[in-house]
This record gives C-alpha cells, sequence and structure tokens, in this order.
C-alpha cells in the first residue's frame, strides 16, 4: 500500500468531463512505475489536492483509475481549510524548509502559536485520516509504504493501532538535523516519533540519512551508528539510503515521441547558439536565480558566448505560499536583469508540460542542476537518459545525484557561489564533444543500470528481513 499525499494524477476539467495529468514533482513521477509494476497487488492512498480533485472525486472519477493506471487509487477529500493548514503552513513552510535547511535563505526566524495551531489542528488530524484509511485498507500483514514529509505522523498512528504491521516510510527530500533545531518542540519531537513509528525509514542518499540519525541523536533518543537504527520504548527503527532510478526504459520511448522530437527541434531552432537548459518547480531550495545570475555573470565577461541560449522549462510551484510567490517574482526579476544586458540570452516556459520539458532535456548542450539541497534530483537523471547531444552535466554536491552522477558532471561545491558555478557553466560549454560523450554515456550507464522495481524490491526485501528478525539486507 502506498501512501502520500499527491496522488500519481490530477484532474483537470475539460468540457464536460475530466482528463487527467500526470502528478506534480519527484515523487508522483517515480513512484507512478513502481505501482504500474506492482499492478492490481497495489493500492495508493493520496490527498485530493484541488477544487478539481474534489469534484473529481464526488464525480466518481477516481473509479476510472484502475483501467487507466493498472492500479486502484483511493483519494481522501479533506476539507480545504484544514488542508491548506496542513500543507502549507506544516508541511511545506515548516518540515520542507527544516529538511533543506533554508531559515537563512528565506529569512525565517522561529514560529509561533499559528503554526503549533495548525501543527494540532490539521497536520496531525489529516494524518489521522491517513492511517484510519490505511487501517481500512490494509491487513495486518500488508506492506504499508508511507511517503514523504506530509505523513510524518502516519506511522506512529498505524503503529498504535496495529503493533506487528510493517511499516516503511520514505523521505523524498533531503534531511537537515540543524533544520530541526528552529521547529517548535512539539513539531521537532512530534515528527521523529511519527516516524520511529516505522520498522524502517528510506531516504534517497547515505547523507540524509545520517542527518536524520544525527536529528534523533539531538533528541536524546539511542542510536547506533555501526548498525544505522534508533532505540526507543524496546523497539527498533532501521534507516538505510534506496536512491530512486527512473524508468529509463519508458522515458527513452516517450522521448522518441513525435511531441517531444518536435519540441526539441523548435529549442534547436530557436537557440543562437549552444543551448544550457534547467527543468524545475519554482522551488527556493532548486536555487533557480543564483542559476541565472551565474548565467548572467558569464556573459558578462565572455563576449564570445553570448551566442549561448538558456532555456528554462519551469513550473510555478506551492503559490498558495508567500515564500513561493515572492521566489517566483524573483525568478522574473532575474531572468529581466540578465535579458537587460544581454536580450533574449534566457528563455522562460512557465507551464508543467513534461513533453515540452523532455524535449529541452534531448537537446541541450549543457544541463544546469544546480540545488543548495535535493533529496535526489529526478532532472539530472533524466537529462542523462535522453539527451541525444553529448550535453554536459553541471551539477551541485547538495543534489542527491551527485553521489551517483557526481564523477560524470561538472561540479560545484558550492551551490551559492555564483562564480563558481558560472565557471562550471563555462568549463561545460568548453570541453571538447569527445569528452562530454564520454562523460555522457557514463552518466546514462548508471542511470540505466537500476530500476523502479529494483528499488521498491530492495525496500520490500529489508522489510521482510526485519519482520523475521534480522538486520535490512541493505549496508548502512
Ligand atoms: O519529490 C518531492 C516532493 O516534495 C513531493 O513530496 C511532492 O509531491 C513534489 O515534490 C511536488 O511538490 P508538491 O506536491 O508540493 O507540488
Amino acid at each position: 500500500m502506498l501512501v502520500s499525499n499527491r496522488g500519481p494524477v490530477s484532474f483537470i476539467e475539460s468540457g464536460d468531463g475530466y482528463e487527467l495529468k500526470r502528478g506534480a514533482g519527484g515523487l508522483a513521477g517515480a513512484m507512478d512505475p513502481v505501482a504500474r509494476k506492482l499492478g492490481d497487488e497495489a493500492v495508493w492512498i493520496a490527498a485530493a489536492t484541488s477544487e478539481t480533485d474534489r469534484r473529481a472525486l464526488a464525480a466518481g472519477q477516481v473509479e476510472r483509475l484502475p483501467e487507466e493506471l493498472g492500479y486502484r487509487v483511493r483519494l481522501l477529500d479533506i476539507d480545504p481549510d484544514t488542508y491548506s493548514q496542513y500543507y502549507d503552513v506544516v508541511s511545506n513552510r515548516m518540515l520542507w524548509f527544516a529538511n533543506h535547511c533554508l531559515w537563512d535563505e528565506l529569512e525565517i526566524g522561529s514560529f509561533g502559536q499559528t503554526e503549533l495551531d495548525a501543527w494540532e489542528s490539521s497536520y496531525l488530524p489529516v494524518n489521522e485520516a491517513f492511517a484510519s484509511a490505511v487501517l481500512d485498507e490494509s491487513d495486518a500483514d500488508d506492506l504499508i509504504l508511507f511517503q514523504d514529509y506530509h505523513l510524518a505522523a502516519a506511522p506512529r498512528l498505524v503503529r498504535e493501532q496495529r503493533p506487528r504491521q510493517t511499516i516503511f516510510h520514505f523521505t523524498h527530500s533531503s534531511f537537515c538535523a540543524d533544520g530541526y533545531d528552529r521547529l517548535p518542540e512539539p513539531v521537532r519531537t512530534g515528527v521523529i516519533e511519527g516516524l520511529l513509528g516505522a520498522d524502517l525509514l528510506g531516504f534517497h542518499v547515505a547523507s540524509w540519512v545520517n542527518a536524520f540519525i544525527d536529528c534523533c541523536e539531538k533528541i536524546g533518543f539511542s542510536v547506533d551508528r555501526e548498525r544505522g537504527c534508533v532505540q526507543h520504548a524496546g523497539a527498533t527503527t532501521w534507516a538505510r539510503a534506496y536512491p530512486i532510478p527512473i524508468d529509463a526504459t519508458a522515458l527513452k520511448e516517450l522521448a522518441g515521441s513525435e511531441t517531444v522530437r518536435t519540441w526539441g527541434d523548435r529549442f534547436l531552432g530557436e537557440a543562437t547558439g549552444p543551448a544550457v537548459v534547467r527543468a524545475d518547480r519554482t522551488e527556493p531550495s532548486k536555487n533557480i536565480v543564483r542559476g541565472f545570475e551565474a548565467f548572467g555573470a558569464l556573459l558578462d565577461r565572455r563576449k564570445d558566448l553570448r551566442h549561448v541560449t538558456f532555456f528554462a522549462c519551469l513550473y510555478a510551484s506551492r503559490q498558495s505560499m508567500a515564500e513561493y510567490r515572492q521566489y517566483l517574482e524573483k525568478i522574473n526579476d532575474a531572468i529581466a536583469r540578465v535579458n537587460d544586458r544581454h536580450p533574449d540570452a534566457i528563455r522562460m516556459f512557465l507551464k508543467d508540460d513534461y513533453e515540452r520539458t523532455l524535449g529541452a532535456l534531448s537537446i541541450y548542450d549543457v544541463l544546469l542542476v544546480n540545488p543548495i539541497m535535493d533529496g535526489m534530483n529526478l532532472v539530472s537523471k533524466e537529462g542523462v537518459a535522453v539527451n541525444r547531444r553529448a550535453g554536459a552535466l553541471v551539477l551541485t554536491r547538495g543534489a542527491g545525484s551527485f553521489q551517483e552522477l557526481g564523477d560524470f558532471a561538472v561540479q560545484v561545491d558550492n551551490a551559492l557561489d555564483i562564480e563558481e558555478t558560472a565557471r562550471a557553466m563555462e568549463r561545460a560549454l568548453e570541453t571538447p564533444e569527445k569528452e562530454r560523450r564520454r562523460a555522457l554515456e557514463g552518466a546514462r550507464s548508471i542511470v540505466e543500470s537500476t530500476k523502479p522495481e529494483d528499488w521498491i524490491y530492495s525496500q520490500i526485501d529489508d522489510l521482510e528481513a526485519i519482520a523475521e528478525g534480522n538486520a535490512p539486507k541493505t549496508p548502512i
């Protein structure tokens, strides 16, 4: 049973019916192939995340999903005010920013009663609603796979009702022990205690596992770093890294489609020289503004590179939150500043259009992926899978994918350093084609070496080992 806030698809109204749209963000895109592989063995529980989803749910549209997706989906209808407190205030303003250590970046000082109320009267009740849907849909011997920080309290809530249930929780973002220092105490301990209701916790890379263990230790739990586990109230919770793969075969098939190829050709036709590409949600942790500033700085000092075109395929994210609305404004301002000096150098496409984005990824000469911190960053993997032009990857150390792709990328150590980022783009643009192709092929072989089913089955194998009283098979 997969359980996450955002489900695999959202609904959009069209004429007098509804169309389906791929769920936004890394989680939905990565988990859908997993659920398809499990087929009718899987049930995915998620929230209706918009008014349209709620209307589609009321109109019985969810019943068509098994046929369209190959697995069953249950959507929870949560009252919009409660949802907004749970999603905007607690999940995204407190937990997402904590997991990415964004307090200084966003100049957020501290939290008060409003946030505590949101935790008590919305986050916990929504987690209870998810836990009760899980109890309702599952038997005691089912595997429950909770996904992400929206549902950090739910593992413990299920555990209290079903002490022997096998429970897993996967965090799709980065994790930052210091980030938790800024949270009010009931939230900080509530999240960690909630997660410790699971038998096993998954993260994308070892650094996030270690940061989680650090955070548990700071709060006062007994941790065993050698075995990679936390002991609490007579129970053990294990923590392991499972780097999420992409479904490269399916993606390449889509990239070969007429629509994606046409988009690729259009980008090539528009480019006045080599193409730099980025593809992101408009998300502060993605560090989009510094990426544009670095590009501007590069063009300022290298006249001969002024024919390079930067295509930014972005889509507006979490616009119900002031921080995200302001970040989108900052993105627009940064583009305007660069384009004032270098007309039309940055072209932004602001819409969630996956095929267009794949078109851009297929033709980049340089792919800029410069997050401050990022759980994995699937764009870097998708880019190397579909690129058809010996493109170079510029990658910051804070991306989880750096662990797998760093050796094949032009590396940026400090994502906050605009000059370092500019130099990395410069190096990427000047790397001889033969070398770029070798790096691309190296990265691609890594990306193609694992499949969504390997990812999910390694978690399931570990959960089975734990249920038999052993340590997970995956080493720390
Ligand atoms: O992949 C990380 C993640 O935060 C998911 O949990 C989330 O669904 C996605 O990014 C997109 O964010 P949102 O659901 O807030 O639009």
